[in-house]
């Protein structure tokens, strides 16, 4: 009889707290673009003053001098992982700056392999390559595809959601974003469905989401049909004027421990408090003002990675939150982040976790 041989699987990750055994980090290197204006970006991009910057800069590198300062921010990221025990593996160089075209659409460049957490929607042992709603980031899959497919020759199971068309039927028609004392609105129509990887948010056997300025129903629809049974998917209401992902917004960070941000979670869906789980209200950032900032709010800090369910990783100059963070009973790891936040995106945008130790559990 042929012997069986039980080995850990290679993608195993059901929610944020698990112990991190590795994890895919994004690249910076003098590649590495300023995003092209698109469609969605007036929805996105939270300072209407920085339009003018991408519509005449998108498509070139960043500046030097910035990028060196990010990509020493994300080496002391890594530093901190491998220090930690995690292994750290990292997408291939991609061709940037190649135009693309469909017959619906044109930009002039992609962006970037920065954000992983954004591309690719690992639960399980699956790896779904997300419906991204930028058209100028809908071939960033491709710098993660050598990953992938190493992953599924282990055993992974890996999946492309519906890649979407992006015409002009997808977008509202002269879309403006909602100021703070408007209702919500979406630049997205539901005429296919679109998700961005972190618009969604694992927490074992229930995964949470919003609509954004890259989810739209339909997405979340696809997204809770592919999962089945295995996963309860529950939509959660926000309020923010410039949506897009979720985990500065919603995290849960540990069993019985919900991150929120204060200005922007509508309700607390009920099943926290059923099962007592306690409500963490994130402090104010404390980044200054004069700190410059593309394509995200100053609430990045929040956008922390767990190494367990105890140790975070939190941006170096958040004392308060760190502080706050030690009296919920967390142990946090301080890293200095700020210069990669000025690009787009915190620890958790910048990585996906791979393999957690750790099965699939209800929390509820
Ligand atoms: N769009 C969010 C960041 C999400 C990771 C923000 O700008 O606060």
């Amino acid at each position: 009889m042929e012997q069986q041989t039980t080995s850990a699987p290679v993608v195993n990750t059901f929610n944020e707290w698990d112990p991190l055994e590795e994890i895919i980090v994004g690249r910076v290197d003098e590649h590495t673009l300023i995003p092209p204006w698109d469609v969605v970006m007036p929805a996105c991009v939270h300072d209407k003053t920085q339009w003018d910057f991408f519509k005449e800069h998108g498509g070139a590198p960043w500046p030097v001098a910035m990028l060196k300062k990010a990509e020493r921010d994300l080496d002391a990221f890594v530093d901190l992982l491998h220090q930690a025990g995690v292994i750290v593996r990292q997408p291939e160089p991609y061709a940037y700056d190649r135009p693309l075209a469909t017959p619906d659409w044109e930009v002039g460049s992609s962006c970037y392999a920065l954000m992983p957490r954004d591309v690719l929607f690992v639960i399980g042992d699956q790896i779904i390559e997300a419906p991204m709603g930028w058209r100028s980031r809908s071939t960033e899959r491709f710098a993660y595809r050598e990953l992938c497919k190493e992953y599924f020759r282990g055993g992974a199971r890996w999946v492309a959601a519906p890649p979407p068309r992006l015409s002009d039927e997808s977008y509202v028609p002269g879309f403006v974003a909602p100021e703070e004392d408007e209702p919500q609105r979406f630049i997205l129509t539901e005429h296919e469905p679109m998700f961005d990887a972190a618009d969604a948010i694992k927490c074992g056997r229930d995964v949470f989401i919003a609509r954004s300025s890259c989810c739209n129903r339909f997405g979340i629809e696809w997204l809770r049909r592919h999962l089945g049974d295995e996963y309860t998917v529950h939509e959660i209401e926000i309020h923010d004027t410039h949506p897009m992902h979720l985990d500065a917004t919603f995290y849960p960070l540990a069993p019985g421990k919900l991150l929120i941000n204060p200005e922007r979670v509508v309700k607390v869906p009920d099943l926290f408090e059923k099962a007592g789980w306690d409500v963490l209200v994130c402090p104010e950032p404390e980044m200054p003002a004069s700190h410059p900032m593309y394509n995200c709010s100053r609430w990045i800090m929040m956008n922390v990675v767990m190494l367990d369910e105890t140790r975070v990783v939190v941006s170096a100059g958040e004392k308060r939150f760190v502080r706050q963070l030690k009296e919920w009973g967390f142990e946090p790891i301080e890293c200095p982040f700020w210069d990669f936040e000025t690009i787009g995106g915190g620890f958790h945008c910048a990585s996906v976790d791979i393999r957690r130790r750790g099965g699939p559990a209800s929390y509820f």
